[in-house]
């Protein structure tokens, strides 16, 4: 593969052939972060779920690895033969005893639709995969359905933790996100249920304001919905109602990173941008740009904030910047006109003044007017492609950082206090940019546009 077909994603990680969709045991381990994912190696639509995988070093450059893990089953049925999504951990203290030399066991919880939650385990960083002989690990109950376990270490109580999606009785009206402790990672106690979620969960606790003795607990639903609240490794308590997480069209089955180092602190996560379209191409799917999440105090009270990650700078090429510049009302003639390109990294802070909109269109062409990415000061709206956010201004002013890949875009305003996700197709050559204002005053605090590198290269 050249990896450079015309819808192909450049920094944003596809698979290099056939369908995917949720990201899948995401973990570090030993200097390599892993991305596993729901795959169906056999054509560009859903089916035959797998766990394909890549490694970074970096969270940018992606390396496909052979498929990690197969389906229980060989059912020519392609919802029956099913390794579906799940997540990874260590084996730190080999708890299971099948660790090999030095290197620790990696395990990935899965979902069979054979048994219920299953165990596969590599000994060698992932590289190959074993099913566990103790399977299942968690076996359906009569009439219950539930996937997806998320599994992380929990100190406090000093147990291994599992969420996941089940269907009580098979009542849609109980699904929700079951919570299970263990010590010894294969015999599994329910703890508590939490109703009103569906698949995908996640828990993981946050900083507050960047301080470590400060943090909540975050439940993520499938759609990257969350509630902030508090977790004492048996229970969830919420604090605050159920928020969305992402405005865009595209963003679901979230799931953060495990094991992260301690000196570098990060939660990151990862969603696939479901519903993109790929005319022609030989894949079908692709995930968000890994983002950093943290927890922030406003007046209204605690909100999640999502950034991408620091090294998408690793694909920065040479940038233009541009400071303390006034917009005037309509297209601007000299701001961005030099600015070209389908993979933009761009940073702005914006002071509102009097203006009534302003924004961006990327994907120009002489042909065609391209994507609008707008906000409206005078209804305090965020939008683009038809998904719109409310966003005050904070010391009157927008801050806006985007990044532009060939089939994706991603805002996140005012540090990450509102993101909109979205997948679009437009014509590969389209690729000017312009800054506009509709009217009124708009002062251009600072502005970077950086063209990105692909991966790839
Ligand atoms: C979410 C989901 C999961 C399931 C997987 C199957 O997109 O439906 O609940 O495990 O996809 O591919």
């Amino acid at each position: 593969h050249a990896f450079d077909e015309a819808y192909r994603p450049q920094f944003h990680f596809t698979p290099a052939e056939n369908w995917m969709n949720d990201p899948n045991g995401l973990i570090f381990f030993e200097g390599e972060y892993h991305l596993f994912y729901q795959h169906n190696p056999f054509g560009t639509e859903w089916g035959f779920m797998h766990w394909g995988h890549a490694v970074s070093t970096d969270l940018v450059h992606w390396e496909h690895l052979p498929i990690a893990i197969y389906p229980d089953n060989d059912s020519q049925d392609k919802d029956f033969a099913t390794a579906y999504s799940g997540s990874a951990i260590i084996d730190e203290n080999n708890l299971l005893g099948l660790q090999e030399g030095d290197t620790k066991t990696m395990l990935a919880f899965y979902t069979s639709k054979d048994n219920g939650q299953r165990i596969a385990y590599s000994t060698d960083k992932g590289r190959s995969w074993t099913k566990f002989a103790g399977n299942p690990v968690i076996p359906f109950d009569e009439q219950d359905d539930a996937r997806d376990p998320k599994v992380f270490w929990h100190p406090e109580s000093q147990k291994y933790v599992l969420v996941l999606w089940r269907m009580p009785e098979g009542e849609k009206s109980k699904q929700g996100f079951s919570i299970y402790t263990s010590e010894n990672l294969t015999d599994w106690y329910f703890e508590s249920h939490l109703a009103g979620f569906y698949e995908c969960p996640d828990l993981v606790e946050l900083q507050v304001n960047r301080r470590s003795d400060d943090t909540r607990w975050v439940v993520f639903d499938g759609d990257g919905s969350y509630i902030i609240g508090n977790f004492d490794g048996k229970q969830f308590s919420p604090e605050t109602p159920k928020t969305q997480g992402d405005f865009g069209k595209n963003f679901y089955a979230t799931q953060t990173f495990n094991h992260i180092p301690d000196e570098d602190g990060r939660v990151i996560q990862l969603a696939w941008m479901r519903g993109g379209e790929y005319p022609g191409m030989p894949f079908n799917g692709q995930m968000t740009f890994p983002a950093e999440l943290s927890l922030k105090t406003y007046l209204e009270g605690i909100r999640l904030i999502r950034t991408p990650v620091k090294e998408i700078e690793l694909l920065h090429e040479k940038g233009q910047s541009w400071e303390e510049e006034n917009l005037i009302p309509g297209l601007d003639k000299n701001l961005t006109k030099k600015v070209k390109g389908d993979c933009l990294h761009i940073q702005g802070i914006f002071d509102l003044k009097t203006v009534n909109s302003f924004g961006f269109m990327v994907r120009n062409s002489k042909k065609a007017a391209g994507i609008e990415i707008r906000y409206d000061a005078t209804k305090q709206i965020l939008s683009c492609l038809g998904q719109g956010v409310v966003l005050a201004p904070e010391d009157g002013k927008i801050q806006l950082e985007i990044l532009l890949d060939r089939t994706s875009i991603e805002i996140y305003g005012n540090g990450g206090k509102a993101v909109l996700s979205s997948c679009f197709t437009a014509e590969p050559d389209a690729k000017e940019l312009v800054l506009y204002n509709t009217g009124g005053e708009l002062l251009v605090k600072t502005l970077n546009i950086y063209p990105l590198k692909s991966m790839y290269n």
